[in-house]
Order: structure tokens, then sequence, then C-alpha cells
């Protein structure tokens, strides 16, 4: 099987990442059967200053007609509002209709403290994103509105996934010589004490969509979303797959990102049926760009969870196993997690690994 990838290395270390996970692709043993080509396309805040807008129309039809999955760097942003400049990674959720976030969270068998491996599922399309906000005069001083919107449909095809993904996990940790967790578990995150009609809605679909018989194996959990936060940080390690909407999601999904230590190694996917954009949860991080020393293991993490929901779970484990053994033996590790080694090595010992 061939596939086409796009890669889209936007500003920073995007550019120092990205290139770095096209090589992992092409590195993959060959007993795999996989092969891949790729397309350059071009996104982001030098983008913008070049060409007056931060997201080309040639980016999206590309990717749309040509390409399998992509790997998205990370992009800058203005520190002033620039006019015309909006992020290219909310459009691209748009456009290509990328109605979920994945974002897992997990430490290494040689981290200490219990093992944590969870998956935070962020519906990526509506709730307060949809960004229809109103402001009034009042004789009170102003007044500012926002519509929160949740669809039965949004709710349900997210619930889906989030139980489609809870079985693919159960069935790698199944394979693997010691598997942590009997069951796969979902929990499904709200506030609908609160907003009984949007959140209600949420939670009412999603527990619909996960009584399908195909999930009759995944135990169904609810939280409200900020005992959900609280749980998250007091005991990580009991959670498997976290379903969120849009916004609980967001703030979810970063926060649990700082229960692994460096940002440099968290990875996320957005996700379609049949398409998925890997994207190292990272921004572009002027204050190490062009140094060679930005970690690529969130971007390395983000081309096997790529890889994963386009069909290809064997080259996924294959990555991640290489990555958590460079990790675990801790000898070639970049500065941001006390080593001195540079993107290029911590590249080769994963290569090395696979
Ligand atoms: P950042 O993630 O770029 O950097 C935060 C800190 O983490 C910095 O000290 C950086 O050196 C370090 N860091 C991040 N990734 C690393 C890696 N792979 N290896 C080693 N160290 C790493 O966030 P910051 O500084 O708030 O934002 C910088 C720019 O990135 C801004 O223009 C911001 O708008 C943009 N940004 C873009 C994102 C995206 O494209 N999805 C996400 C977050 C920020
Ligand atoms: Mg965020």
């Amino acid at each position: 099987r061939t596939l086409r990838i796009g890669l889209i290395p936007g500003d920073g270390i995007g550019r120092e990442v990205i290139p770095a996970g096209r090589r992992l692709l092409e590195s993959l043993p060959s007993s795999l059967n996989l092969k891949f080509s790729f397309v350059d396309l071009d996104a982001g805040f030098d983008t913008f200053k070049r060409t007056g807008t931060a997201l080309p129309d040639k980016t999206v039809e590309v990717l749309k007609k040509e390409c399998d999955g992509a790997l998205f760097g990370a992009v800058s942003s203005p520190t002033t509002k620039v006019a015309g400049y909006s992020s290219p990674i909310v459009a691209l959720r748009k456009k290509l209709d990328l109605y979920a976030n994945v974002r897992p969270v997990k430490t290494t068998a040689g981290s200490s403290g219990e093992p944590i491996d969870l998956v935070i599922v962020r519906e990526n399309t509506e709730d307060l994103y949809v960004k229809e906000e109103r402001t009034h005069d009042t004789p009170e001083g102003k007044v500012a509105e926002a519509i929160k919107r949740i669809s039965e449909r949004a709710s349900s095809r997210i619930a889906t996934m989030a139980g489609e993904i809870a079985l693919r996990r159960q069935k790698i940790r199944d394979a693997a010589p010691v598997s942590t967790r009997s069951k796969p578990m979902v929990t499904i995150t709200h506030k609908s004490n609160v907003l009984s009609q949007t959140d209600g809605l949420f939670r009412e679909t999603a527990r619909k969509a996960l009584a399908a018989e195909r999930f009759a194996s995944v135990v169904k959990e609810e939280q409200i979303v900020d005992s959900m936060v609280y749980k998250i940080f007091r005991q990580p390690e009991y959670y498997d797959v976290i379903v969120a909407p849009n916004l609980y999601g967001d703030i979810l999904s970063d926060g649990a990102a700082a229960l692994v230590g460096s940002l440099g190694l968290v990875p996320s996917a957005n996700v379609t049926d049949g398409f998925a954009i890997g994207e190292p949860c990272h921004g572009s991080a002027p204050d190490i760009e062009g140094k060679g020393i930005a970690n690529p293991i969130a971007t390395l993490r983000s081309v096997a969870l790529m890889l994963e929901f386009l069909g290809e779970e064997a080259a996924a484990a294959k990555i991640y196993t290489a990555v958590d053994a460079n990790l675990d033996e801790g000898k070639l590790l970049s500065p941001d997690l006390g080593g001195k080694a540079s993107t290029e090595e911590v590249l080769n010992d994963v290569l090395k690994r696979l």
C-alpha cells in the first residue's frame, strides 16, 4: 500500500520536526509493506506574510484530492492582531471536517509512579467554537453573549469514535506481554447538571451511541467536567478514553499534557473518517528555533497516531515501541528532558530501534 502524505511544516521548529517525521515514515521496515509519497504544502504566518493568506487554497485542495493523511508542524500567531490573519489549523479543521481532536497522554514503562495511558477525544466542530458572539449596549453597560451549539449528529459521531478508539486500544493492550487493563472504558464528560439542554443532549446522545452492540465490552462512565479536572490530576492512571465537547476537551487536553513533563512529547491527531492529520501539541517555539534541539518525539508519536487512524496499526505500534525505548534508556534525550541530544540524534536513535 502506498500512502500519499501532505507535509505542512508551518513556522519555527515545525520546519525542524516535520522533516524528522518524514524520515521516520521513510525508514519504516519494508516488512510492513508500506510505501509513502510526499507533497510539501504551505501554511502559517510566514506563508501569510509572503502571500496574504495563512492557508492557501492549494494546500486545502491537495489535501482533499491527493492525500491519505498529513503532518502539520506548528504555526506562529502574531502577538498583536493582524488584519486578515486567522489560524490555519482551525480553518483546516473546518474545511476538511476534521471532527475529532485526539490527544493521547502516556508515560513509558520506565517512568516513576503509576503508568498513565489515557486519550482525550475532543469534539472539534461545534460547542462555543461556532464563534457566534454578539455584544449589546444596555443601561448597565455592555453585555456579551455566545452561542453554545450541540448537535445530535456531532455528539453521536464523536462518541462513536471514542468507542472505536477504546476497542482498538484494548486490542493493542491484549497483544502486549503484560496487559495493563482488562476492559476498555469511555468516560463521557459534560456539565449537564447546569446545562441540561446542551450538555444534556451531548450526554444522552453519547450514551446512546455507546450503547451499540459492538461496544458491549466497553465500560461506560460519566464525569462532570469540573470533577473530571480534579480526577485527571489526582488519579490519571484510572482513565482510558475520555470524550468531551469542544471547550471542555480543549481545556482537559492541554491540562493533561502537563502530566507527562515536556510539551515536546505530546502528540495529537485531527481526524475525520478515512483521513487524519498528525500534529505535535507544541507551538513553533521561537526560543529554540534554528538551534536543531527541538524534541522530535511529539511529532514521531503524531506520525504513529496518524497511521493508526489510516488503519496501519502494526506500523504505529513499532513507532511507539521505538520511541518508548529511547525514552526509557534515557541516553539520548533532548534538552527539554534534561539531555544534550539534538533533534537529529534523537531521531537517529529512534530509527535505529525500529
Ligand atoms: P510553544 O509550544 O511554542 O513553546 C512553549 C515552551 O516549550 C518553549 O519554551 C519551547 O521552547 C518549549 N517547547 C515546545 N516544543 C518543544 C519541543 N518540541 N522541544 C523542546 N522544547 C519545546 O508555545 P508558545 O511559546 O506559547 O508559543 C510560541 C508560538 O507558537 C506562538 O506564536 C503561538 O501562537 C504558537 N503556537 C502554535 C500552536 C500550534 O500550531 N498548534 C500551539 C501553541 C502555540
Ligand atoms: Mg488548546
